[in-house]
């Protein structure tokens, strides 16, 4: 059994952080890699970046997709908002480009995608809901990505449908979230009636507990094979492994 000890600044680290409009990024993203040799300039959570190559390879995309747009720093998406404003006028930009400050892209754990055909639009790149881009949008649950931005959510998100944008949660929660039609505000949200340490959420072979935020310090314990993440907002997300599965 090991005792953890969390800060509050611990809750804006790790895969579950809620990043938008309400909930800013409070933390500089760690542990960025390229996505690979060919596009060096597009830099990713390592974890991030590892299962997203073991999706590509899995679903055998080869060179038929490519990346995008991932990490940003405030700067670049101040930049990116601001150009687009300019080029595209203030409805558009709100709908498909977040705020500086309140971009997922911030935290090295987004990726935004395209079939790889020609050009490509930097902002809104075609990734279709047919062939190589859907056979991508349902493995990526198995890897710990969800579709972060689905048009009917838009009233919760306060973002556009993107198809393209792709963020990295970790398993089981993207299979959880995507089982149970959230998005991942309803999801944080619902975690919440799972408080540590006697009410888990049991699902796909993992207990899942929210930790709310206590003090300073707040402390748990856990043993086997576990993670945790901050939820960017309150406090605490424990994901543990369940033995013999
Ligand atoms: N396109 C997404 C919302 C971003 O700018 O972070
Ligand atoms: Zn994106």
């Amino acid at each position: 059994m090991s005792m953890i000890k969390l800060k509050i600044e611990d809750i804006g680290k790790g895969s579950l952080v809620l990043v938008n409009k309400r909930f800013d990024v409070k933390t500089t993203a760690e542990e960025l890699v390229p996505f690979n040799e060919s596009f060096k300039n597009i830099t990713l959570s390592s974890k991030a970046n590892r299962a997203l190559h073991l999706l590509l390879d899995g679903i055998g995309a080869g060179k038929l997709i490519v990346p995008v747009s991932g990490y940003r720093s405030f700067e670049e998406q101040a930049e990116i908002y601001n150009t687009s404003l300019n080029e595209n006028g203030s409805e558009y930009t709100k709908k498909y480009v977040a705020i500086p400050g309140a971009s997922e892209h911030q935290t090295g754990l987004a990726i935004d995608l395209a079939l790889n055909e020609g050009e490509i639009d930097f902002i809104c790149p075609r990734f279709p809901r047919i062939g190589i881009c859907e056979k991508f949008r349902k493995a990526a649950l198995d890897y710990g990505f969800i579709e972060r931005y689905k048009e009917e959510k838009k009233t919760i998100t306060k973002i556009s449908g993107e198809e393209w944008h792709f963020r990295y949660v970790g398993f089981p929660h993207s299979k959880i979230i995507e089982e149970r039609g959230f998005c991942l505000e309803e999801y944080i949200e619902y975690l919440k009636d799972f408080v540590y340490p006697d009410k888990p959420l049991k699902s796909f072979g993992y207990a899942v507990y929210y930790i709310p935020l206590s003090g300073d310090e707040t402390k748990i314990e856990a043993e086997g094979s576990f993670t945790v993440s901050g939820n960017n907002a309150d406090g605490f997300i424990l994901t543990v492994k369940e033995s013999g599965i």
